[in-house]
């Protein structure tokens, strides 16, 4: 069953704020979406990059780009469930996306996926056969500050290495 869509709450834009203040990945993708001048006829790579930049597309990250391109929220929903490319929510109960961008490869982030495709013997993309733990990666989420960074549950953490994350998902799995 796709993800129920409520219609967008006259706060709405107070909300995004709030993420774009709090989660440098919405910022990043308001960058990129200036770049398109919020044309409606980039939506398919603003969802590109959303994704690149998320790990999969929550109802938040389309909402936000269905505010920003001035889309109903239904269209963008109809083109994100429609090409297969993109993921709209892992099956898992949690979610580790690993940042996989420049900042965090040279500073051991594939030791850390190595580690957990070890550990649970899934690979990016995939969920463990309990559902418990989906597996994403992503392209720098704008934290390179922090590198390797590693977002638990929508929680972006810092320097991870590979046994802060088994830590992290031994409590999951
Ligand atoms: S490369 Fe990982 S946050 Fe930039």
């Amino acid at each position: 069953m796709p993800p129920v869509l409520t219609p967008e709450k006259p706060k709405a834009a107070a909300r995004f704020q709030q993420l774009v203040a709090s989660d440098k990945r919405y910022k990043i993708l308001e960058v990129h979406i200036k770049k398109f001048q919020h044309r409606q006829d980039a939506l398919i790579e603003v969802l590109h990059k959303a994704q690149e930049l998320f790990g999969y597309l929550e109802n938040d990250v389309l909402r936000y780009v269905a505010a920003q391109l001035k889309l109903p929220t239904s269209r963008v929903y109809g083109v994100a469930t429609f090409y297969h490319y993109f993921t709209l929510k892992p099956q898992g109960e949690h979610t580790c996306v690993v940042c996989l961008g420049t900042a965090c490869y040279v500073k051991g982030a594939n030791h850390i996926l190595a580690a957990i495709a070890e550990r649970t013997h899934i690979k990016p993309g995939e969920t463990t056969p309990d559902n418990k733990l989906s597996l994403l990666t992503a392209r720098c989420i704008g934290a390179c500050g922090i590198a390797p960074a590693v977002v638990y549950d929508g929680k972006v953490a810092p320097k991870q290495t590979p046994a802060d994350t088994l830590t992290r998902i031994n409590d999951w799995i």
